[in-house]
């Protein structure tokens, strides 16, 4: 990698298969639905577009297996403005694949094929370490080994950066990735499934978000802001807890709103905002990304963030 890029993701890349339908299938039930397409994402490559098109400097550190969708999503990426140099080929598996549903009010049920994304092993970093250890914040994912996660973690606190862990999709998480976190941003169902509970009825009451949320702080999390979808985000430590708002929307496609948070406080954090700043501007990426089908096409761009937010302000939807 020869470019020196203040925002590094290192993560998935999938192929989305979306079908639209108008409610989900039980199990054992078919459903007809009206529509079907073919997004780029994977969360990685979603949050690594999302900074981009938010004037962030990236690069993706990841892989893609030796089929056609993965020259078409290194493609889509690097016409996004993503270095994608850190992004190898291994052509004996598929690239990742993600089988998406999205019903009528926007919700989503995703199932991840990880393919090419299960070979990014900790020797793969190696090529890409000084750019990771040169970032002033690295990204991170659990939809690539968790081996490479930790690695990447500790390159990236050892050269200085700051680290966003997106836990997602959930799984046991080590004390020490953890306290590798500069901080922690699950959703409310990854919150409570890190705590080891089943799926919690959403919306989580606050007084049991924040317990939740300071049970990762107890078990090394410097500090945690859980994603929670239309009602905002809120930003929870040992000491305090801040909520912020989303801008009220009308939802077509949920899918990767999670990401357009990451990369949006990825971007602002590397900015030198604070998280008063970073996390409402978050917020609106996300609330924007939600009015629009698919992964990363529906990441909005700087200008479109900043004029949504400048007319909320003036009272205009
Ligand atoms: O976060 C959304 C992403 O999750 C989708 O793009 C899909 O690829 C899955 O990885």
């Amino acid at each position: 990698m020869t470019s020196s890029p203040s925002i590094v993701v290192v993560g998935s890349l999938n192929a989305d298969l979306v079908a639209r339908v108008d409610r989900f299938p039980a199990p054992g039930e078919t459903v007809r639905g009206s529509r079907f397409e073919v997004f780029p994402g994977g969360k990685g490559a979603n949050q690594a577009y999302a900074a981009a098109r938010l004037g962030g400097a990236v690069a993706l550190i990841g892989q893609v297996g030796g089929d056609g969708y993965g020259l078409w999503l290194r493609t889509h990426l690097q016409d996004g403005g993503v270095n994608v140099h850190g992004v190898g080929t291994d052509a004996t598996t598929s690239t990742g694949i993600a089988v998406i549903t999205t019903d009528r009010t926007g919700e989503n049920t995703i199932v991840v094929v990880a393919g090419a994304n299960g070979t990014l092993t900790p020797e793969r970093l190696e090529p890409s370490a000084a750019a990771i250890e040169r970032a002033s914040v690295v990204l991170l994912q659990l939809e690539i080994p968790l081996e490479t996660v930790g690695a990447a973690a500790t390159r990236a606190r050892a050269g200085g950066a700051r680290v966003i862990l997106d836990p997602a999709p959930a799984a046991p998480l080590p004390h020490a990735l953890l306290a590798l976190a500069s901080v922690v941003t699950p959703n409310e169902t990854e919150l409570a499934s890190l705590a080891g509970h089943a799926a919690p009825i959403l919306p989580i009451p606050t007084d049991d978000l924040d317990r939740l949320a300071r049970g990762l702080i107890g078990r090394g999390a410097p500090a945690v802001i859980v994603k929670r979808g239309e009602r905002g985000a809120r930003f929870v430590t040992a000491e305090r807890a801040l909520d912020v708002p989303a801008p009220a929307v009308e939802a077509v496609d949920t899918t990767a709103a999670g990401d357009a948070f990451n990369g949006a406080l990825a971007v602002a954090l590397a900015e030198g905002a604070s998280l008063d700043v970073a996390m409402p501007f978050a917020c609106a990426a996300a609330s924007l990304s939600v009015t629009r089908p698919g992964a990363q096409p529906s990441m909005p761009t700087r200008h479109e963030v900043e004029a949504f937010v400048a007319a909320r302000r003036r009272g205009q939807p």
